[in-house]
């Protein structure tokens, strides 16, 4: 694959970071824009806006059928059976709190067990937090092993028939670990359970096919995927799309307004109140025929090289504590370097134009579990190199200089 032909499609690579060319480690926090993403967002704006799904002058219809043929595009990406079952929210975490809140609200009682695991971002914590304290449920929390993986074992251990709900990531954001959905969502099938997947990491970076998955319901934030902040997608079954009760209210979602009454549109539009981000669903769309250009299995391939490449490299160094070592990993590295903040690596790596994460990622959970308050990150996407790596291992040497001499 030709990589810097890939890389050249990404106008933010021509610009320099503290005087030095943008080495990008930092995908699972978002990933860069290609320039036809950037251009379809520019031409909507310039040849095709206007409010979608209202009025009926020819923009009106223009912008309404671009925004629904993303729909269509997202629903043959991902193989969902019905375009009622692609759902457009403003990230992933807001798909995540339509589940917990629309479910919650109609399924979930005190007692009634919510089962998620030791590796969630708060994202998929949180709003079920929210109702645990609304409904008086409980949450339970499947363990992580030594290497930053949750078993199928860890989970099967935990349902019992106040299993209301599994709600778990597909790749960790801090260790990489892939985790057994498919497993998953058979254990939990049996025990007629509905499974919903945090695809935040997994849809950049697998191949993800909701009727090979069998999951429930599925959320992706579109930013990670080459694609426009403000777009996440909810994937939802059509058997729940069509019975859960609307997130929230306003225009748009409406069957029929009565002084005394009010009905609801049937799903996605019952999901979708208020104005859309209309450009970035559109630009979404170029998102998709970029990676379908280069080849979901190609991008998954190259990953893979650069990823063993890299954990091959950094292990090399003393000084390094990779943290886990699933089986299954996905392109995320977390790491911490003996004696040396994260936010000091971070700002380190900066001074030469290399951008990774520091912090707990939105993991405090699991940073507790393995006793670190915070870690870095380096994560990967379509545009990372060998070079890139290697970059990588000699900031980590500069890093050591400047605090461990
Ligand atoms: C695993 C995982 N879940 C959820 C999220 C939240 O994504 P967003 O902030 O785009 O909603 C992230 C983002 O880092 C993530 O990595």
């Amino acid at each position: 694959m030709d990589i810097e032909n890939i890389k050249s499609q990404f106008p933010i690579f021509k610009n320099k970071i503290n005087g030095k060319p943008l080495i990008y480690l930092d995908s699972a926090n978002s990933s860069q824009k290609p320039k036809n993403v950037i251009d379809r967002i520019t031409k909507f704006y310039s040849k095709e806006f206007s409010n979608i799904g209202r009025s009926v002058h020819s923009l009106a219809v223009t912008a309404t059928n671009r925004f629904e043929e993303t729909r269509d595009l997202v629903k043959k990406y991902i193989n969902a059976k019905f375009r009622e079952e692609v759902i457009f929210t403003k990230n992933a975490t807001e798909a995540i709190n339509l589940v917990a809140s629309s479910f919650g609200e109609k399924f979930i009682n005190k007692g009634d067990e919510i089962l998620i695991t030791e590796l969630e971002h708060h994202a998929n914590y949180v709003p079920w937090h929210f109702i645990r304290q609304k409904k008086g449920a409980i949450i339970k929390f499947a363990e992580c092993n030594e290497r930053g993986e949750v078993d199928i074992d860890a989970i099967k251990k935990l349902i019992t028939n106040k299993t209301k709900i599994i709600a778990i990531t597909h790749i960790s954001n801090v260790t990489g670990a892939i985790m057994p959905v498919k497993k998953i969502v058979d254990l939990a099938s049996e025990k007629e359970i509905p499974v919903l997947v945090d695809g935040c990491q997994g849809a950049p970076h697998l191949e993800i096919d909701m009727q090979k998955l069998g999951c429930d319901f599925y959320a992706i934030s579109c930013h990670k995927m080459y694609g426009p902040t403000g777009v996440g997608i909810l994937f939802a079954k059509k058997k729940w799309a069509d019975i859960l009760p609307p997130y929230q209210g306003g225009g748009g979602m409406i069957g029929e307004v009565k002084k005394n009454d009010i009905t609801f549109s049937d799903s996605p539009t019952k999901f979708e109140a208020g104005t859309l981000q209309t450009a970035e669903v559109v630009g979404f769309s170029e998102s998709l025929k970029f990676i379908e250009s280069i080849g979901i299995k190609n991008i998954i391939e190259h990953e893979k090289k650069i990823l063993e490449y890299a954990l091959e490299t950094i292990k090399k160094n003393n000084s390094v504590n990779v943290i886990g070592d699933p089986k299954k990993r996905g392109s995320i590295i977390s790491f911490t370097i003996k004696g040396i903040h994260p936010h000091d690596i971070a700002t380190i790596f900066d001074e030469d134009g290399l951008a990774i994460r520091a912090g707990h990622h939105c993991c405090q959970i699991l940073h507790e579990k393995m006793g670190i308050p915070a870690s870095a990150r380096a994560s990967l996407g379509i545009y990372n190199s060998k070079d890139d790596i290697d970059a990588l291992s000699s900031a980590i040497k500069k890093c050591n200089k400047v605090f461990n001499n």
